[in-house]
């Protein structure tokens, strides 16, 4: 049954593995309509295990997420995003599928800071971010000067592995710009990583909503890997 945006608000309103947040004055977790605080205690309030936590930014319907988790169950997924009712088909999917090592957050990433503590994540992907391609929008690209040095300045206990997926080679290379301006180790940099005679890791193959629309539309698919 397909449900309309706001049963999927109301849905994930009882999900215990999402947390959303609804203020940017005062920003806190409301799980299962009650207040929560998570920072810092992912491994041992809600995975209960020690696992290495990935997060997925931009995550709307948590494809990403959920097809890692499929394939890692050793792996913690945690899928960001601010819309509810694109979080919800990851979180119903990861319901379906028993995925106990999946969570999400609906927040504005600006945010994460106060939900993840700076040792908590081990690798992030970064999914089709919009790419707010208005001059006066730049700011708002989630690999912007802005969103990179947040990043970098909150996990920085350690250094991280990134991945960036899109179809837009206007803000791949303006993003390839951004790390390697910053002196960030670029490990791996693909312009369309599905020409023929390209060899590329199985996670790669992982299509969300928008590849398959950019793609329908004779978009190529480009990927950077960092570290940061
Ligand atoms: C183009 S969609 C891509 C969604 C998904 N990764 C995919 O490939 O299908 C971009 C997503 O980024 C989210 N987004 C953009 N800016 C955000 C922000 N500052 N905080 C949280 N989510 C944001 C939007 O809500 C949207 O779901």
């Amino acid at each position: 049954m397909s449900l309309n945006k706001l049963q999927k608000f109301a849905a994930i309103k009882t999900m215990s593995h999402v947390f959303q947040n609804f203020s940017f004055n005062h920003p806190q977790l409301i799980c299962n309509e009650a207040p929560v605080s998570m920072r810092g205690k992912w491994h041992a309030s809600f995975f209960k295990n020690s696992n290495p936590i990935v997060l997925e930014l931009a995550c709307g319907r948590g494809e990403y997420t959920v097809n890692l988790a499929r394939k890692n169950p050793n792996i913690n997924y945690i899928g960001i995003d601010v819309k509810g009712n694109r979080i919800y088909t990851g979180a119903q999917t990861a319901i379906d599928e028993d995925l106990k090592n999946v969570a999400f957050i609906r927040t504005p990433i600006e945010q994460l800071h106060h939900f993840i503590a700076p040792d908590e994540a081990s690798e992030i992907w970064i999914t089709f971010p919009d790419p707010f391609p208005k001059f006066p929008d730049r700011k708002n690209r989630l690999i912007s000067p802005r969103f990179i040095d947040l990043y970098r300045s909150h996990f920085a206990t350690k250094s991280i592995i990134y991945h960036l997926k899109t179809d837009n080679i206007r803000l791949f290379r303006y993003a390839t710009g951004v790390i390697d301006g910053r002196g960030y180790k670029i490990h791996t940099c693909l312009e369309d990583i599905y020409a023929i005679d390209k060899k590329i890791e199985d996670y790669l193959r992982i299509q969300t909503y928008y590849e398959r629309l950019h793609q329908g539309l004779g978009s190529a698919i480009h990927y950077m890997k960092w570290e940061m």
